[in-house]
């Protein structure tokens, strides 16, 4: 397979913000003329208002001027307008002052898009990708890696509190400090790009169905940015093109099989792949296209050996692997406790964890709804380890697991909403949590991933 050499990458490095100008720009760099809306970002979305006096005049509300005082789950800065409405605002920081872009009114709130610091907070930094703030994958770029851990830390405590119910004092100490990456970039080994007919490459502008072309991703993998140079403009016959590249094993799965365009030169690049594998913590895994798989490898192999350091302190004899996907955490566990039952829908992820499972005479593989299963299941388990999507779990899995013998819940959530949710009906229903342990899996992204252990009191 020839692999061309990539482009040099844009300045990785954050540069800090200077402190003398005041306009913004899509990189939420300053400008020293004041620019409105700024001309680099897309054009401003029509403002889809709920609200009488937008629908009334028909156009949109005035932009306006506010001090940021907060940080929200989405990863936009907080703010209040003169009638008391908060307003979410996009590419803020907290203690700046602002003005900014009104996007869309409801009755309680207001959304909003910053496009002028008039007074800069000092973890504002250049954010390095050309394509920041069009392409809406990043949603906090604009800010320095150091203070993304600390603002997703407190969305964390913040969603607690609000949605959990929890004292301030108690989401404060039970939320550790989150696990960042040395170098976070460059992380995802996962990307579906949009194609348009010309075979041009690249995605969907924030916001729009609108295409842009992508000549890079800052935070997708090198080897994932080699194959969007390797076809950029020379693909047809498709809308859009998956990459997933094994950060460990070199593998690929490029999907669907590239058609290249008559009269442009390109390589080869084999494609077409139904899996690939990938390797954590030096365990194999078959992962097949329709199936989930972690994006971030380096912080997957974290992800991981947090979970196996939770199941191991209570020595247990039987654990049950809840949304288990292709035998993530299972292939680690089995080789750790007598028995393992793991437990997933998705017929795809079941065929690649019969490979990755297949070596183990202590796995039983059970595939359904864990809300069909788990409630009653034998061999009672000892320890529930649940990684579900964002939407969390049913009220009646949690009653499942309280009705059930397990001593210790290990969580791994991708929503602080939802897990504040669930952890609220484990908290009632006599757990007791030890520790939230925030994960960074998605660098300069607004996602939280978490790691939550609970105890039975
Ligand atoms: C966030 S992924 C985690 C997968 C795995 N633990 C890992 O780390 O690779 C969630 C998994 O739950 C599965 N899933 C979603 N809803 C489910 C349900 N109600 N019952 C069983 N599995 C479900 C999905 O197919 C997916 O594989």
């Amino acid at each position: 397979m020839v692999r061309p050499p990539l482009p040099p990458l844009a300045a990785r490095r954050h540069r800090p913000y200077h402190r003398g100008m005041t306009s913004l720009d899509a990189r939420g760099s300053l400008s020293p003329e004041v620019v409105w809306p700024t001309p680099s970002r897309p054009d401003p979305a029509p403002v889809r208002s709920t609200g009488k006096r937008a629908r009334e005049a028909n156009r949109p509300l005035p932009p306006i001027e506010l001090e940021l005082t907060g940080f929200a789950a989405g990863g936009r800065a907080v703010g209040h307008a003169e009638d008391g409405r908060v307003v979410f605002v996009e590419y803020g920081i907290p203690g700046e002052r602002v003005v900014a872009e009104i996007t869309d009114e409801h009755p309680g709130y207001l959304e909003a898009t910053a496009v002028q610091v008039l007074r800069a907070s000092e973890h504002r930094v250049e954010a390095p990708c050309r394509y920041f703030g069009k392409c809406g994958g990043c949603q906090v770029q604009h800010i320095a890696y150091d203070e993304q851990l600390r603002l997703k830390a407190e969305v964390v405590r913040d969603q607690l509190q609000r949605i959990g119910k929890f004292e301030a004092d108690e989401a404060r100490d039970l939320v550790l400090p989150m696990l960042g990456m040395d170098d976070p970039w460059h992380y995802r080994n996962h990307v579906r790009f949009t194609v348009r007919r010309d075979g041009e490459i690249g995605f969907m502008q924030r916001g729009t169905h609108r295409f842009m072309r992508i000549d890079e991703c800052l935070i997708a993998s090198d080897r994932v940015n080699e194959i969007l140079d390797a076809t950029q403009d020379r693909t047809m016959q498709t809308r859009q093109l998956s990459v997933r590249v094994g950060e460990h094993t070199d593998e690929l799965m490029v999907q669907p099989k590239v058609q290249w365009r008559t009269g442009r030169a390109h390589g080869k690049l084999e494609s077409g792949q139904s899996s690939y594998h990938e390797s954590l913590l030096g365990t194999s895994y078959r992962i097949s296209g329709p199936a989930f798989f972690q994006v971030n490898t380096r912080q997957a192999e974290r992800l991981v050996a947090l979970v196996l350091d939770h199941v191991r302190e209570v020595s247990p004899r039987v654990v049950i692997d809840a949304y288990a996907g292709v035998g993530t955490f299972a292939a680690q566990l089995a080789a750790e406790v007598e028995h393992v039952v793991t437990i997933e829908e998705s017929a795809a992820a079941g065929v690649d964890a019969l490979e990755n499972l297949g070596a183990f005479t202590n796995v039983t593989r059970v595939m359904g709804k864990v809300e069909d299963t788990l409630p009653g299941m034998t061999p009672a388990p000892d320890v529930v380890v649940i990684d579900p999507p964002r939407a969390g779990i049913y009220a009646s899995v949690v009653q499942a697991i309280l009705d059930s013998a397990a001593k210790r819940v290990v969580y791994v959530s991708c929503d602080p909403g939802t897990l504040a949710r669930d952890l609220r009906l484990f908290v009632d229903g006599g757990f007791t949590i030890g520790s939230i342990q925030p994960v960074d899996m998605f660098p300069h992204t607004q996602h939280i991933e978490c790691v939550t252990v609970l105890d039975r009191e």
